[in-house]
Order: structure tokens, then C-alpha cells, then sequence
């Protein structure tokens, strides 16, 4: 494979065509052409082959594409060929939501342990993981080998937890607090808002309306 900068509107698009091939794959389907890939994920054939072309192509003209090869191929350029460790910081509605959701599990993201500053969360059980002080997670983030860590704390200690996390070898970030992390460049941080999404939505419902009563 080539060795190539990629941009990040092509890997954004990487866990959708994960997602779907994977669906293909569990429904038996072998082989797909990029028309057919295209008429399901709505998104147009050109870009298929343009998105996969950065990775060498994948295809064989007028073969089209091996489901479980490709769905293969694009886990292991998202590392899911791997399974990672993950803690969660912040045992609030949101930790334990993720916590519970087993999913993430399925595609090798396990979670190892979660950390709270609340000392009458201490001990409670979600799922198999009783809940730790934050004293411990230094040690338990080196001994467990956590490479991702997630953040579901307000954003007042978001920052100073992440350079924490950074100090004992984390590796990513998953970043729910609303607050921009200042950490070094190897550390690799993904924040997701939630609420971005529903601005989107309700931009598009506007967009909708507008151009419908013109
Ligand atoms: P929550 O109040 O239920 O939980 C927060 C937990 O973090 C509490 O258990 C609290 O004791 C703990 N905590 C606070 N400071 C801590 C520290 N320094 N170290 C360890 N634990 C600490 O809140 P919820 O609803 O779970 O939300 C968590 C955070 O995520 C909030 O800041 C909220 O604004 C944010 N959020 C972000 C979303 C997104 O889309 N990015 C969506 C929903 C919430």
C-alpha cells in the first residue's frame, strides 16, 4: 500500500463504507460493484473509486469490488484489526452510557476501566467495571496498557486530566467535554459534540423549509 498523506475527509468517510460493507458481508453478499455500493450508501460511484484509489483501488475492473476483502482492508486501515484499550474518565450519564454499550466491543474496543473524582461513585458497578478514584488511574493506565482514553467530565477539568493521561502514555483521546485539549501532536484527539450534529439537522430542516416556500 502506498504510504501516501490521506485527507481526513476520505477517512471521515472510511467507517461509513466499513459499516456498510460489513452489513453486505453479514448478509452473505460477495462481490459489489462501485455502482451498486454507490446506489446503497448514496454516494456517488466516482467517489467510491476515487476514496478507494488512495489505498491502491481494491477493485478489479469490470470485477468490482470482494466484500469481505475490501470490509477487511478498510478495518485494518482503521486499526480495527486490533483491539484496543480504552478507560472511560467521568462516570456520569454519559460515561456510563458508553460503558454500557457493547457494541464498541464488537470492533475490538474494550473497556478496561472507569475513573470518577466522586467518591460516592466509588465501588458501583457498570456492567463488569466497579468505579475507581482518580488516584488510581495513573498506575491503571500504565499496568493496562490503555491506549484511548474517554472523556466524559466537565470541560473545567477536562484539559488538566488529558495532559494527565498524556504524562502515562495514552495514546488517543475521545473527547466529549467542550473544551479544545492542549496536548502534544502524537496524541491523537477526536472530539465529538453531539449537539454539532443537531445544528447540522436543524440547518438542513431551515435549508428544507426556505427553498420549499420560494
Ligand atoms: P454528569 O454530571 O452526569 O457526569 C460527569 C461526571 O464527571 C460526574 O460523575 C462527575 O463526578 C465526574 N467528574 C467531574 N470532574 C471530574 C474529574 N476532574 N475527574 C474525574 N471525574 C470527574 O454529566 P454527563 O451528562 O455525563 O456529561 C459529562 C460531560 O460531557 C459534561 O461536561 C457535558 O457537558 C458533556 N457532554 C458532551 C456531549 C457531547 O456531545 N460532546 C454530550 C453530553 C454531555
Amino acid at each position: 500500500m502506498e504510504n501516501k498523506e490521506i485527507s481526513q475527509a476520505v477517512i471521515g468517510r472510511l467507517p461509513r463504507y466499513f459499516r456498510y460493507l460489513g452489513e453486505l458481508k453479514d448478509e452473505g453478499i460477495e462481490r459489489i460493484s462501485s455502482q451498486e455500493l454507490s446506489d446503497i450508501m448514496h454516494v456517488t460511484a466516482s467517489q467510491i473509486r476515487q476514496d478507494f484509489n488512495n489505498f491502491g483501488g481494491f477493485g478489479q475492473q469490470g470485477y468490482g469490488y470482494k466484500v469481505e476483502y475490501l470490509y477487511e482492508e478498510i478495518g485494518k486501515i482503521l486499526g480495527l484489526d486490533k483491539t484496543h484499550n480504552l478507560i472511560i474518565i467521568g462516570a456520569g450519564n454519559l460515561g456510563q452510557a458508553l460503558a454500557n454499550y457493547m457494541n464498541f466491543e464488537r470492533r475490538g474496543f474494550i473497556f478496561k476501566g472507569i475513573f470518577d473524582n466522586n467518591p460516592a461513585l466509588f465501588g458501583r458497578k457498570i456492567r463488569d467495571m466497579e468505579v475507581k478514584s482518580m488516584e488510581e488511574m495513573e498506575d491503571f493506565v500504565r499496568d493496562n496498557e490503555i491506549d484511548i482514553a474517554v472523556l466524559t467530565i466537565p470541560k473545567t477539568s477536562a484539559v488538566m486530566v488529558a495532559e494527565k493521561l498524556v504524562q502515562n502514555g495514552i495514546k488517543g483521546i475521545w473527547n466529549f467535554a467542550h473544551v479544545d485539549l492542549n496536548v502534544p501532536k502524537e496524541i491523537q484527539v477526536e472530539n465529538v459534540h453531539l449537539s454539532d450534529s443537531l445544528m447540522k439537522l436543524t440547518y438542513n430542516i431551515l435549508r428544507f423549509e426556505n427553498e420549499n416556500n420560494n
